[in-house]
């Protein structure tokens, strides 16, 4: 039988954060075996905002290197970038065509990201970015699409335009699913545990970066946002501690039950110690390898060219098909 094919895509802008580490990257590797992996790094969309071109070049090397140093085998899984496979931005096009102002007007990003712009000037990039993003996934029809919490509202939308798609042209995409993880869904920010960990947060504080040094992590851990309680519990109410608690779920693979037992009787500050020790032991051989490929950018562009030209050979002919049912000479 054949396997699901599940895309994903992340952008390179910003620093990568234990958030995207947890939330979105281990669980892409957990399901090597099970799924048709397919990872994109989604610079197209990255541009949405203003980006410095040298920190742009270098963010999508440094995306690609993080995905491989993870653990995702470019054999098994495709992994590539956006703007190398022509069909994405083809794929967009098209799908604005049948995407109405209001849906794209009630995408919760797309109000967040401009809440602070005047009308006039929001970017048209940013509006029809959702429409990108569906391309992405609908090219290569995809089952799955697992995100984050923050991005399902997109991943309706794309099941949306699929179905309407297929109403008004005959039965052409697969519909897609969200996948969203339960637990640690949402790592919140280490200074403000009220908002989600982001790489556009105002204060470095707010994160943990995959690069970050031993001491940078350790220094964030001690100085994280907690209450004045004394008791290790998962309480999702003590939301600091909560918070930092889920992160060492995460990290350990430990179940609740085991770890409140290892922390019995001992305060906040033992706590966060091992916490940050155990962040730094996972993300070491992480940190590594993503050095060795950040050293070594021939070998990412061989992996990469090789990438794009697997995901072509899926893509090409869905943009020929929806090409086809809409009229156009192929
Ligand atoms: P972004 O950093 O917004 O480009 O998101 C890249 C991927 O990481 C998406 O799948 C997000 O949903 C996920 N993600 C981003 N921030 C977090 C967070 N704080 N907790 C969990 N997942 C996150
Ligand atoms: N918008 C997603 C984010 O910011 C990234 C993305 C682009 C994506 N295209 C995608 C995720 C397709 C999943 C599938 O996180």
């Amino acid at each position: 039988m054949r396997k699901p094919v599940s895309f994903s895509g992340i952008q390179p802008s910003g620093v990568l954060h234990i958030g995207n580490y947890l939330g979105a990257i281990t669980q892409w590797v957990e399901s090597q075996n099970k799924h048709q992996n397919i990872f994109c790094v989604v610079d197209l969309h990255a541009i949405t905002v203003p980006q410095n071109p040298k920190i742009l070049k270098e963010k999508i090397y440094e995306i690609a290197a993080i995905y491989l140093a993870a653990g995702i085998d470019p054999k098994e899984s495709i992994i590539f970038v956006q703007s190398q496979v022509p069909a994405h931005s083809e794929l967009a096009w098209i799908l604005n065509t049948i995407s109405k102002m209001g849906e794209l007007s009630r995408m919760t990003q797309f109000k967040d990201k401009t809440n602070k712009i005047k009308k006039e000037s929001i970017p048209a990039g940013l509006f029809t970015y959702p429409t990108l993003m569906a391309a992405d996934i609908l090219l290569y029809n995809a089952n799955l699409v697992p995100v984050g919490e923050d991005q399902k509202q997109h991943v309706e939308l794309t099941r949306v335009l699929a179905q309407r798609f297929n109403h008004r042209f005959g039965k052409t995409f697969v519909v897609p699913e969200p996948v969203i993880r339960t637990s640690g869904a949402r790592i919140m920010g280490l200074d403000n545990p009220e908002d989600k960990m982001s790489k556009s947060a105002a204060s470095p504080a707010n994160y943990i970066a995959l690069t970050d040094k031993p001491e940078v992590i350790r220094k964030k851990i001690m100085r994280a946002v907690t209450d004045s309680g004394t008791k290790i519990k998962f309480d999702k109410k003590r939301k600091g501690l909560y918070n930092l608690l889920t992160i060492y779920k995460l990290f350990s693979g430990k179940t609740e039950a085991q770890i409140e037992k290892r922390f019995k009787g001992k305060g906040y500050s033992d706590f966060k110690k091992e916490l940050a020790d155990l962040i730094i032991k996972k993300l070491a051989p992480v940190q590594k390898k993503i050095t060795h490929y950040m050293k070594n950018k021939k070998l990412l562009d061989r992996i990469l060219a090789d990438g794009a030209k697997r995901a072509e050979k899926i893509a090409n002919p869905t943009l020929k098909e929806v090409k086809q049912k809409i009229g156009l000479i192929v």
